[in-house]
């Protein structure tokens, strides 16, 4: 009652009359939350109003305030898992529902993309994995990828003001160094898609010592760029809204609109980069734009255009 009622007074009586309990027990849960880090005023005649929430991770931190239909209807929070991706698909696999969310507040085997490991410290960040069940032929998954980093994008906009770009396919940036990662991935059937799978890593207060020395250079953290501290909730809440309004746009309109989002947001496009693929091949040349399938072009330097479809990006 107090996040949905977020900087206004709820009145003790009301609390009672919804709980059936007295205002004395009330008041020592007021007190227990307060213990937790919820700051609450309590003004006598007025009742009790939630200033702030702290950092905290659960299924009802995420939920109270959730402006979605169907994503994170169903919500997952482990305190520590291996992988919320590897959760995820297990579940997709047990035929979970679309929309169901796995969050964790550590992971001890975060997995990033081309097998790389995902550094996922406790209490810091934001790990957790989607699981979508769109009805769509193959060739039309890969836009959910850039669709991903679009919808991060936005969030952050919305939670923070700050604006932060896309190396191709899905890093988010902030000047230059990745402040998220998106690992999209795929269960199919014989002729049809059973799942997609949306990890995203998000580093929120992680402080700058807290990265291993070879991440030090390249990577960062809201908490970093701003100084400020973020309740993880309020972001994944934001992530969610974002994510469920492109998706919805992408199956009922196509990828057109989402294309110009991610072109505008993109520090490749017009750039010299250098492509290696997980094969080992090298491109290197200007990126020229992304096909309707979300499939990168680069005008290589033997005069080619080289369709990119999977590599890691060197600006
Ligand atoms: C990348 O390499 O940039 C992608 C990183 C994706 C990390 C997220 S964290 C939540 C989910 N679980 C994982 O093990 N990986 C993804």
């Amino acid at each position: 009652m107090l996040l949905k009622n977020m900087n206004a007074f709820v009145s003790g009586q009301a609390i009672c009359d919804r709980l059936g309990c007295s205002r004395t027990a009330v008041w020592k849960h007021i007190q227990e939350l307060q213990k937790e880090g919820y700051i609450i005023e309590s003004v006598p005649r007025r009742g009790y109003r939630l200033v702030q929430r702290p950092d905290r991770l659960s299924e009802a931190e995420i939920k109270a305030g959730l402006k979605c239909q169907v994503f994170g209807r169903t919500i997952i929070y482990k305190e520590s898992v291996v992988s919320t991706q590897k959760i995820a698909h297990f579940l997709a696999e047990d035929g979970a529902e679309e929309g169901t969310l796995v969050v964790s507040d550590e992971q001890t085997g975060g997995r990033g993309r081309l097998g790389r490991i995902w550094h996922s410290p406790k209490g810091s960040g934001i790990w957790m994995s989607l699981i979508l069940r769109p009805a769509l032929p193959f060739h039309r998954t890969p836009p959910l990828t850039l669709m991903a980093a679009v919808a991060v994008v936005r969030a952050i906009h919305a939670a923070t003001g700050l604006r932060c770009a896309i190396k191709w396919p899905n890093d988010v940036l902030y000047e230059g160094k990745k402040l998220v990662g998106i690992l999209t991935e795929m269960q199919a059937e014989e002729n049809r898609v059973r799942a997609v799978i949306i990890g995203i890593g998000m580093n929120v207060n992680t402080p700058s010592d807290a990265f291993p020395e070879e991440l030090k250079e390249t990577a960062t953290s809201l908490k970093i760029i701003t100084g400020k501290a973020y309740a993880r909730a309020e972001l994944i809440q934001a992530i969610l809204f974002e994510l469920e309004s492109l998706y919805h746009l992408y199956l009922t309109e196509g990828f057109r609109a989402i294309k110009l989002m991610w072109e505008s947001y993109s520090t490749s496009l017009g750039k010299r980069i250098r492509a290696r693929t997980a094969h080992g091949d090298v491109v290197t040349g200007v990126a020229k734009g992304i096909t309707d399938d979300g499939v990168l072009l680069v005008e290589g330097d033997d005069g080619r255009v080289h369709p990119i479809y999977s590599a890691d990006i060197d600006l």
